[in-house]
């Protein structure tokens, strides 16, 4: 390949990934949250913190975000089912950037690796998967193990 088609190529395929990462943000709610506890390692979390009041509706979230101060990067807790729930750290395990998490993907503002919603990597540069918690749940709680 020629260096003016190389970078003809390239600049199509970053337009490309801005416009889908643009589309994918446009259709997510995030909802970042400080009302959890945390003890002896142990984050509790309410379920009443995935619904939100949207124009009148009570709306049920796909993740919520949240950061202790013990650890550097946030957290965010996606809801894969009822009493399911899948808690990934926000780190890229490329180079360490801070991920964005979207409906499905998590993704790296960095170099565009992804991840889906148990931390799989779906899209390199990153090759390892994300770093996950341990989850539990009762009636009105989602406890997270740091
Ligand atoms: S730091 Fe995330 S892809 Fe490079």
């Amino acid at each position: 390949m020629k260096r003016r088609e190389f970078i003809k190529s390239s600049c199509v395929n970053c337009a490309a990934s801005f416009t889908s990462i643009l589309l994918i943000n446009s259709c997510t709610t995030n909802k970042y949250t400080s009302n959890f506890l945390i003890a002896n390692n142990k984050i509790t979390l309410s379920k009443n913190e995935f619904f939100i009041v949207e124009n009148n509706k009570s709306k049920e979230l796909q993740f919520v975000i949240l950061k202790p101060k013990q650890i550097e990067f946030p957290i965010v807790i996606y809801k894969l089912e009822t009493n399911k729930y899948f808690a990934n750290y926000l780190q890229c395990t490329h180079q360490g950037c801070e991920l964005t998490p979207h409906n499905t993907l998590m993704v790296c503002p960095c170099h565009g690796a992804e991840f889906n919603t148990k931390g799989e990597v779906v899209t390199g540069p990153a090759e390892t998967n994300l770093k996950t918690f341990n989850t539990t749940v009762d009636d009105e709680n989602i406890y997270i193990y740091l």
